[in-house]
């Protein structure tokens, strides 16, 4: 089985009028599809992270905010934009630390208003600008989403590849798969491209405490497309690396700041620092929707703060902390960026220092939708070794 037979995480019913999301939170016990037609269910759902994953929550948002309004009653293009505004705060507010879901309804708003201009100047006169013609384009940018999602993802895929060898292991944190993506994942784009051309990845998947989306998301889609994972607890990241048994991490990330600081799940800049103990390379695989060049570092990224419960009971038969217990639960952090050794986007792979490499290929003529030639992936800056202190230990190498 390969990565086209997994369920999709996300798609629209517009016959129906109803967003078809995959309950990752039941996963992998049940797979369940929700078909949600209601603002608040669709926030909910973001949310409760029955949809996660930043470019899959980018996805959800553009087609929830199209279905804001697409039962309006609005007599002109600008009374539906005044309309499209509350629906978009409404969905922006589900989740603070992922800049796709602001970015996908920054682009489903920019649709919207270059729509309205274009009815006010002609006074309304064209098709396209009548208040069906501007549901049809907000429907079309948010398919436009999904489906250049699908084919960032297989460059990343591709970039990612050219920088890793046959037979190698391979640690991941959380879920950047394809469950959390239109198709293919960010961090498991290589992976599965490689299991198509025969490169015997072993990986490892973090747990990830709390949500346990390693285990519960990324064993589980690995596995279904045939790819030899093993679940391995978070504390357990230094013995498997200490035992030579990994020669890259690979994770996603919901928002790069310009200087190339990356904040992921939280528990992510713990696995960049032991692989720079053991000198093991780590790459962080970014979208350039999930590059955030106006923030200028980690400290000005957004941290979402969840609920003590999904510490102390949710994954357990029983409560495993004492009632009224104080806890701290910060759903990201951010890894600095010299711990990065290179950001794979779908434009090429970015090396330090990352303000520059980032921000020439953020100005990179966007590619036409192809994925490039294996082995063709081009790199913003040679490659070079990680900054900063020297790795203390060499892994021993499998291979
Ligand atoms: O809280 P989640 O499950 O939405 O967190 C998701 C992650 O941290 C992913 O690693 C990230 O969004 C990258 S998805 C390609």
């Amino acid at each position: 089985m390969s990565v086209l037979h997994l369920p999709e995480a996300v798609r629209l019913d517009d016959e129906a009028g109803v967003l078809i999301i995959l309950d990752q939170t039941l996963l992998p016990n049940e797979t369940v599809f929700l078909r949600l037609r209601e603002q608040k269910e669709i926030w909910e759902a973001i949310y409760q992270l029955r949809v996660r994953g930043a470019p899959a929550i980018g996805i959800a948002a553009a087609y929830g905010s199209y279905l804001g309004v697409r039962e309006s009653k609005a007599a002109t293009v600008s009374e539906l934009a005044a309309e499209f505004a509350p629906v978009k705060a409404f969905l922006a507010s589900a989740r603070p630390t992922a800049v796709n879901l602001f970015w996908a309804l920054d682009r489903m708003e920019a649709c919207l208003a270059r729509l309205s201009e274009m009815a006010t100047s002609s006074g309304g006169s064209s098709p396209e600008v009548s208040v069906a013609g501007a549901k049809a384009a907000l429907k079309a940018e948010a398919d436009a989403i999904r489906a250049e999602d699908e084919d960032v993802c297989r460059s990343i895929g591709e970039h990612s590849l050219t920088l890793l060898k046959k037979g190698w292991g391979l640690l991941t944190h959380c879920n950047a798969g394809s469950l959390a993506t239109a198709r293919y994942g960010t961090a498991t784009a290589p992976m599965y491209l490689g299991a198509e051309r025969g490169y015997g990845f072993k990986v490892f998947a973090d747990e990830t405490r709390p949500l346990l989306q390693g285990a519960r998301l990324t064993a589980w889609e690995l596995s279904q497309a045939g790819i030899d994972v093993t679940v391995i607890c978070d504390n357990m990241a230094s013995i498997v690396m200490k035992e030579g048994r990994v020669q890259a991490v690979l994770v996603g990330c919901d928002r790069v700041a310009a200087n190339g600081d990356a904040a992921n799940k939280i528990g992510t800049s713990g696995v960049a620092i032991l692989a720079r103990h053991y000198g093991i390379p780590f790459y962080v695989h970014a979208p350039l929707s999930s590059v955030d060049l106006k923030c200028p570092t980690g400290a000005r990224i957004p941290i979402e703060q969840r609920k003590p419960e999904e510490v102390t009971e949710r994954w357990y038969a029983r409560r495993m902390a004492p009632a009224g217990v104080k806890v701290y639960n910060p759903a990201f952090d951010v890894t600095d960026n010299e711990l990065i050794t290179a950001i794979v986007t779908e434009r090429g792979i970015a090396c330090p220092p990352f303000s520059e490499s980032l921000a020439k290929l953020a100005a990179a003529a966007s590619p036409k939708r192809a994925s490039p030639a294996p082995g063709r992936a081009s790199r913003a800056r040679t490659q070079s070794a990680p900054r900063g202190r020297p790795a203390r230990r060499q892994p021993r190498s499998r291979t």
